[in-house]
């Protein structure tokens, strides 16, 4: 294992009831091979109270995050699979950067300037994240970068003009910080040569008790949004903004996810859906708060973007293969995407997510982990 930067700050945590030693700093090691002979490599990221990230060059993919509970004690509260080869088998974009458009896109269609373009359709009749090979399935160059207060990886990528179908060469660059007051932040930014949308977002599935810990129904949540982007049964949205109150969507105030969940009429029965984050004043908005009442742990997210999607692992089914032999099953884990609202590329009134050359798209989001308050 290569030590990036010479951080030797050794900073003393509680792990499992003893004190474990632990080295802030960034360190890189191979993770494995992909069949066309690309290494993978895996960076671990270790801030001054012993929090650890480990970061894969593939699909930018957490795969894992171990943060500590109200007795200081960690545990890995990410999902995830267990080897390279389980990322390239499939997996349901565990952990990963997802682009270049995050979400739907009706029937793999969109038109910009009179043109219509085609891309995969990979969810049934939509296209999902990207497509066949989004973002998640790229290799990304990956440089540890010197923070002040924390470690860094800033992770780029080219995508070429055409991939998936998409116009213009996307040139993408987002930077992945572990702060020491155990916050994890994602800056995104991308320029093009040709007029596209853009759509960046983070997959990471929770579970704040551990990732093998069972199902998130006993989470609370907080969702900053008294208004919803209502879907057809294929998950596009309607176009219609409608209020959260008085639907089992309300989360306007701390509730248990398993609260309401088999009031809603899905199949899988689930939280899916892209929520409209109340506009606040400042730049980086409040979109979340969630809190593990057993461990005391809790996820506070706050985004530049207009949206998030919170999805409760409903396709989780107990076949995929996890770290440590788990097999997640429904529920095991949540997600909370903060993106622009998804099919914007055909729904003129949301957000514009078209990206035009000369312009540089922004977006900054930040998971802080902290304890609940005795
Ligand atoms: C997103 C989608 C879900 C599902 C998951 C991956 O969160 O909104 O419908 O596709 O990704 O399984």
């Amino acid at each position: 294992m290569k030590s990036l930067f010479g951080l030797c700050v050794f900073a003393s945590v509680m792990a499992g009831g003893a004190f474990a030693a632990e080295k802030a700093g960034t360190t890189k090691k191979e993770y494995g091979k992909l069949a066309d002979g690309k290494v993978v490599d895996e960076y671990t990221l270790v801030n001054a109270n012993g929090v650890t990230m480990k970061v894969i060059s593939y699909g930018g993919i957490i795969t894992e995050l171990h943060v500590p509970d109200k007795d200081g004690k960690l545990a890995d509260i990410v999902l995830g699979c267990s080897n390279l080869a389980e990322y390239v088998e499939g997996h349901p974009y565990f952990g990963a950067l997802i682009g270049r458009v995050g979400n739907r896109i009706a029937k793999g269609k969109f038109t910009l300037d009179g043109k219509e373009y085609t891309l995969a359709t990979n969810n049934g009749p939509n296209h999902l994240h990207g497509g066949k090979v989004g973002f998640d399935k790229v290799v990304w160059k990956v440089t540890p970068k010197e923070v002040p207060h924390g470690q860094a990886l800033v992770l780029s990528y080219s995508s070429p003009d055409g991939e998936e179908g998409y116009p213009g060469k996307l040139d993408v660059e987002v930077t992945y910080t572990l702060t020491d007051k155990n916050e994890v932040t994602f800056d995104y930014s991308a320029k093009t040569d040709k007029t596209t949308p853009v759509n960046l977002t983070q997959h990471s599935y929770f579970n704040l008790a551990g990732h093998k810990s069972g199902t998130i129904l006993e989470h609370n949540l907080m969702l900053a949004a008294d208004n919803y982007t209502p879907t057809d049964d294929t998950l596009i949205p309607t176009g219609k903004i409608d209020p959260v109150k008085g639907t089992p969507f309300d989360f306007t105030t701390s509730t248990q996810i398993g609260k309401h969940i088999k009031e809603i009429k899905a199949d899988p029965v689930g939280y899916d859906l892209n929520y409209v984050i109340n506009p606040q004043r400042s730049k980086n908005w409040l979109a979340a708060v969630v809190t593990e009442p057993k461990s005391g742990r809790t996820m506070t997210v706050t985004t530049t973007e207009p949206g998030i999607q919170f999805y409760s692992g409903n396709f989780l089914d107990g076949k995929q293969k996890g770290k440590e032999g788990t097999l997640y099953k429904q529920y095991g884990g949540f997600c909370l995407e903060t993106q622009h609202y998804p099919d914007s590329a055909n729904q003129k009134t949301f957000p514009a997510t078209i990206l035009k050359p000369g312009d540089t798209y922004h977006q900054l989001t930040t998971y802080a982990f902290g304890v609940a308050a005795k």
